[in-house]
C-alpha cells in the first residue's frame, strides 16, 4: 500500500482520477457499496410488505368472525350486547387500533374510540363495500401514518329456494353493514428499526471489507503495469539489456511483446553502429599504420639515399590519399543516411548525366583498355537529385571498370516506362561469388580485400549507392556470374519523390 501511495506522489489531486488504479478502486468500491445498500432496502421493504400482509390477513380473519357474531347477536339493530362490545374492545386493544361498526345507512353504530358514534361516515370505500359485499373487502396500508385500514362487510346469508341454489351455486348475501377498522403497524415499524440498525452495522463492516478488497484488487491487478514500468526503467538506466518478462495477462503481454520488439530493433541498430565505428576505426588506422612504418624506417636508417626518400615519401603520399578517400566516402555515406527530405530535386536529363559521368571515367577505362558503351533506348528526364544519382552511376561504373579484365567492356543501358527509369551497368569482369551477393551493400564489405585495397577501394561505394537509391524510393538489383560478369540495375521513380511527399 505504501508503494501505491508513492506511485501517486507528485500527482496533482485532479490528476488522481487519471490513474487506472484509482478508477478501478472506485468502480469496485462503488459497485460493492451500492449493491450492499440496495440489498438493505430490498430486504427491509420485502419484510415490511410481508409483515403488513400477514397482519392484514390475520386481522381480517378476526373481523370476519366478529362480523358473523354481529349478525348473530343482531348488533346492528340493538348495539348494546355486552358480549359484542367486549369482543370489539378486546380486538381494538389486541391490535392497538380502532373498530367502527357502520350500518347500511352509513351511520356509525359503535366506535371503540367513542368519537364518531352516531355520526354518518361518507367514505367511498365504505359505500362501495356496502354495495358489493365481500368483493368490497379491503385492507390499505398507510405507511407514513403507520396503520392499516381494513374494511370488512357484515354479511347476512339467506338460503334461497332449492332450484335457485342449483342455478346460482351460492347462498345469497345481504350486506347489513361494514366494519371500518384501523390497526397500528408500530410493531412492524419497531422491528424494521431494529433490522435497519443491524443492517447498518453489517453494512459498515461490509463497506470496510469491500474497500480493503477493492484496494487490494486494484493494487494487485494493475501490478503488472508497475513491473513493466520498473523493467523499462531498469533498461533505461542501463542496468540490463535483457528482454523484459512479465506476468501473462493478454493486455500486458501485448505491451511486453511490442516493447521487446522495439528493444531488439534498438539492439540491432546499436550493434550495427558499434560494428560501423569499429570498422571505421580499423579502416582509418590502416593507412596511418603504413605511414608510421614508412616514416619510422626512414628515421631509423642513417644516410638514406635521396631516391629511397622519394620512394617512401611517395608511398606516404599515397596512404594520405587513401585516408582522404575513406574520409570523403564516409562523409558521402553520412549524407546519404538521411531521409528523402535531404534531396535537392531538379528535372534532370538522365542520359546527359550518364554521359558526363562516363566522360570522367574514360581515362581510367582507357588505362585498362576497357571499352565504355552508352546504350540509351529513349530520352529520359526524371525528377531526381542530380549530385546523388551521378554518385550512384559513378560508383557502379567505377566498380565495373575496377573489377574487370584487360580489354573488357562496360555497357550502361538506360530505359524507362511511364513510372520508372532503369539504368543498368553491365560488365564482363570478374563477377561476384554467390555467397557474397547478400553482403556487397554492407559498409566496408569487399569480396577480395587485398585486391580492392590495391585498386583503391574502400568498400563504401555500394553502400553509398544503395542509400542514394533508397532516398529516391527506388531499388537496386544485382546479377552476377563468377568469371563472366556482373549487371547492376537501378530502378528509380521518374517523379515519385515530389509527388508522394
Ligand atoms: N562490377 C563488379 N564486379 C565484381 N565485383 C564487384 C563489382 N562491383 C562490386 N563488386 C564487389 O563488391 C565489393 C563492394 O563494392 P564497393 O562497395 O563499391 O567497394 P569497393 O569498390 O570500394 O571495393 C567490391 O569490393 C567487389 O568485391
Ligand atoms: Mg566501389
Amino acid at each position: 500500500m505504501a508503494d501505491m501511495i508513492n506511485t501517486y506522489n507528485g500527482l496533482k489531486f485532479k490528476d488522481i482520477f487519471k490513474s487506472l488504479r484509482v478508477r478501478f478502486f472506485i468502480i469496485v468500491a462503488v459497485t460493492g457499496l451500492v449493491s450492499c445498500i440496495c440489498m438493505h432496502w430490498i430486504i427491509l421493504d420485502s419484510y415490511e410488505n410481508r409483515a403488513v400482509s400477514v397482519k392484514s390477513t390475520e386481522v381480517q380473519t378476526q373481523l370476519r368472525i366478529l362480523a358473523n357474531h354481529l349478525i348473530f347477536y343482531n348488533y346492528l339493530q340493538s348495539p348494546s350486547s355486552e358480549v359484542i362490545n367486549a369482543e370489539l374492545d378486546m380486538l381494538a386493544n389486541l391490535y392497538d387500533g380502532r373498530v367502527m361498526v357502520i350500518n347500511d345507512d352509513l351511520k356509525v353504530v359503535k366506535d371503540t374510540y367513542s368519537i364518531s358514534q352516531g355520526k354518518t361516515i361518507i367514505s367511498e370505500e365504505v359505500v362501495n363495500c356496502l354495495k358489493t359485499g365481500s368483493r368490497g373487502m379491503l385492507s390499505k396500508y398507510d405507511q407514513s401514518n403507520g396503520y392499516i385500514e381494513l374494511i370488512t362487510p357484515i354479511v347476512e346469508t339467506q338460503v334461497i329456494e332449492e332450484q335457485d341454489v342449483s342455478e346460482y351455486g351460492n347462498p345469497n348475501e345481504v350486506v347489513r353493514g361494514v366494519l371500518l377498522t384501523s390497526v397500528s403497524t408500530d410493531t412492524i415499524a419497531t422491528t424494521m428499526d431494529i433490522l435497519s440498525h443491524r443492517a447498518s452495522i453489517i453494512e459498515v463492516l461490509i463497506a470496510l471489507i469491500i474497500i480493503v478488497f477493492a484496494a487490494l484488487v486494484s493494487y494487485g491487478l494493475l501490478k503488472p503495469f508497475d513491473r513493466i514500468t520498473a523493467a523499462i526503467n531498469d533498461l533505461k538506466e542501463g542496468y540490463t539489456d535483457k528482454p523484459i518478462v512479465g506476468p501473462n495477462y493478454i493486455e500486458t503481454e501485448a505491451i511486453i511483446k511490442a516493447f521487446n520488439a522495439l528493444l531488439r530493433r534498438m539492439k540491432t541498430l546499436d550493434d550495427s553502429r558499434q560494428e560501423f565505428v569499429s570498422n571505421v576505426s580499423h579502416e582509418l588506422k590502416t593507412p596511418i599504420t603504413s605511414m608510421k612504418i614508412l616514416a619510422d624506417s626512414l628515421l631509423t636508417q642513417e644516410d638514406v639515399p635521396n631516391e629511397v626518400y622519394k620512394e617512401f615519401m611517395n608511398d606516404i603520399s599515397h596512404e594520405v590519399d587513401r585516408e582522404d578517400k575513406i574520409i570523403n566516402d564516409l562523409l558521402a555515406l553520412v549524407k546519404m543516411d538521411k531521409t528523402s527530405a535531404g534531396l535537392s530535386i531538379t528535372s534532370v536529363d538522365v542520359v546527359a548525366l550518364t554521359e558526363s559521368v562516363l566522360k570522367r571515367m574514360r581515362p581510367i577505362a582507357r588505362k585498362h583498355n576497357i571499352e565504355l558503351i552508352l546504350d540509351s533506348k529513349r530520352a529520359v528526364t526524371a525528377e531526381i537529385d542530380e549530385v546523388k544519382i551521378s554518385l550512384v552511376i559513378m560508383n557502379l561504373v567505377e566498380n565495373a571498370i575496377k573489377y574487370n579484365n584487360e580489354n573488357g567492356f562496360v555497357r550502361v543501358e538506360i530505359d524507362a516506362d511511364h513510372q520508372y527509369f532503369y539504368l543498368s551497368v553491365v560488365d564482363n569482369g570478374v563477377g561476384i561469388p554467390e555467397e557474397s551477393l547478400d553482403h556487397i551493400y554492407e559498409r566496408f564489405y569487399r569480396v577480395d580485400k587485398s585486391r580492392s585495397r590495391e585498386i583503391g577501394g574502400t568498400g563504401l561505394g555500394l553502400a553509398i549507392a544503395r542509400n542514394a537509391v533508397i532516398m529516391h524510393r527506388g531499388s537496386i538489383d544485382v546479377k552476377s556470374t563468377l568469371g563472366e560478369g556482373t549487371t547492376f540495375t537501378i530502378k528509380i521513380p521518374l517523379s515519385s519523390v515530389g509527388a508522394k511527399q
